[in-house]
């Protein structure tokens, strides 16, 4: 195999999936980040475009981004590419004979797949593309079943499905490098998973926030609303260790109703740590606890490589904390004497939002991500209204519409310093803060009439499952 001094300027095309269309930049992003490597997008690079040429890569690069990604489907290193196959041919032909060479070898095995997007093409017209491609100087043998080498010829006819061209917009060749973890999307699936509820996570979800908060082996990652942790069986899946609170107790101990059809009550053994059990990383679980996400249980310190979270919005789960009755008589220091008794309380929405970007601000490691979702009333929503916090940078924000009115955004910010008395005020009198707070009437707004329709079908799905 060649070595990269001897390959020079190589490009990788990678081939990303339809779904999770705004997810996709943000989480190739974060992964190239996590490698130091910066995004360096070729020419005429369209974000929703089904092709992406990325600059500035190795092929170990590339192997630790599909490592990773559930977003990419495939990597190649592209070795030409032309509107038509004629300009395909000529880019072909004038692609450096020692970056080919390698995989050229008399002694090699090798296959050409066709790949096209947004068509299906005949067995038959296959085989013609194939044979068309023989001005390459290929040495090898070809072997369908086991080859060393796999090639791709991809065509793109655009993403259009009722309109679709007789001839590709887009013609890529490339040697195939590496497939990306669309696999887990099916193998992580809450289907069959141990213990669920009504808001777990689903899978692929799950683990495009993983990546946006850049978790690796043996972070430290906290969810404080851990419900039935699929966030925490998405970062164990990395090799992080994981913790979580819940303010309800029977999520925690994995007691009470079931969430499952035809099963009334939770089953003995119906908990998180089952869940990563079941596949495999219980030796990344440190422990859950029931606690309200409101009250400052941790000792002052930067405990987390990551918090990634899916906090309440008030549809499928209560909003609630623990307070007092008396509550204008709370001592100045948050704690109470024995003889308090505490009551739950509603929890704004505005109020969850301030209280986790103060805590990750004091409990991030520097260069630590926050990622968590945010609900939206869509009519009124501006980008002013995302939370803010002097200590985190935001990193990005990309929708999941939830309906024509609501929606959901996930949100991901890095820890940039460490706060100082000033900041954890400061950003409450931020403009930029101050939208939210309109937000708390989320949960009013999600059952006004635009949604009724919905809830009345049932079909309102506030965790895209
Ligand atoms: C949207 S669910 C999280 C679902 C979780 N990601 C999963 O996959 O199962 C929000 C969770 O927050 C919990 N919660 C509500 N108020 C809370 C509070 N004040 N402190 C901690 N947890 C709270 C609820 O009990 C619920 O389990």
């Amino acid at each position: 195999m060649g070595t990269s001094t001897e390959r020079s300027c190589l490009k990788y095309l990678f081939h990303l999936a339809q779904d999770h269309l705004d997810f996709r930049l943000p989480e190739i992003k974060a992964l190239l980040a996590l490698r130091g490597k910066p995004f360096c997008p070729g020419e005429n690079f369209k974000e929703k475009s089904p092709f992406w040429c990325l600059d500035g890569l190795c092929e170990e690069d590339v192997c630790g981004i599909m490592a990773r990604s559930v977003c990419a489907k495939s990597a190649f290193e592209l070795w030409g590419r032309g509107k038509t196959h004629n300009e395909l041919k000529t880019s072909l032909l004038n692609y450096p004979s020692e970056n080919m060479s390698a995989f050229m070898q008399k002694d090699s095995t090798y296959r050409i797949n066709v790949y096209t997007f947004n068509k299906t093409l005949e067995f038959p017209d296959r085989i013609k593309k194939i044979d068309a491609m023989d001005y390459l100087p290929f040495g090898g043998t070809v072997s369908l079943k086991s080859p060393q080498h796999i090639f791709c010829l991809l065509e793109d006819y655009g993403t259009d499905p009722n309109n679709i061209p007789e001839h590709p917009n887009y013609i890529y060749f490339g040697r195939w490098v590496a497939d990306g973890q669309r696999e887990l999307i099916r193998s992580y699936s809450v289907k069959n998973r141990h213990f669920i509820g009504n808001t777990s996570m689903d899978a692929g979800l799950s683990f495009i926030m993983t990546n946006q908060a850049k978790v690796k082996e043996n972070d430290l990652v906290f969810d404080p609303f851990v419900g039935t942790g699929s966030l925490l069986v998405a970062c164990s899946h990395f090799g992080a260790y994981v913790c979580g609170t819940d303010i309800d107790y029977n999520t925690i101990h994995g007691k009470g109703r079931s969430s499952r059809k035809n099963h009334k009550w939770r089953g003995p053994d119906e908990n998180i740590r089952a869940n990563l059990r079941q596949y495999g990383t219980e030796k990344t679980y440190l422990d859950v606890m029931v606690s309200d996400a409101s009250k400052a249980v941790w000792r002052n310190a930067a405990l987390f490589d990551a918090i990634i979270t899916d906090p309440p919005y008030g549809i499928r789960e209560s909003t609630r904390r623990t307070g007092s009755h008396k509550d204008n008589n709370k001592p100045p220091d948050g704690v109470y004497t024995d003889s308090h008794v505490p009551v739950s309380q509603s929890y704004h929405l505005s109020d969850i939002f301030t209280d986790l970007l103060n805590f990750s601000a004091h409990h991030l490691v520097i260069g630590g991500r926050l990622v968590y979702w945010l609900p939206i009333y869509r009519p009124e929503y501006c980008e002013e209204m995302i939370p803010l916090h002097p200590c985190l940078r935001l990193i990005s924000n990309c929708e999941q519409t939830l309906s024509s009115h609501t929606s959901r955004r996930l949100i991901t910010m890095e820890k940039i310093k460490e706060p100082e008395e000033s900041d954890s005020l400061s950003h409450l009198a931020d403009s930029h803060f101050s939208p939210y707070q309109g937000h708390n009437a989320f949960r009013e707004k999600y059952f006004s009439g635009q949604n009724k329709k919905l809830i009345k079908d049932n079909k309102s799905d506030v965790n895209g499952e």
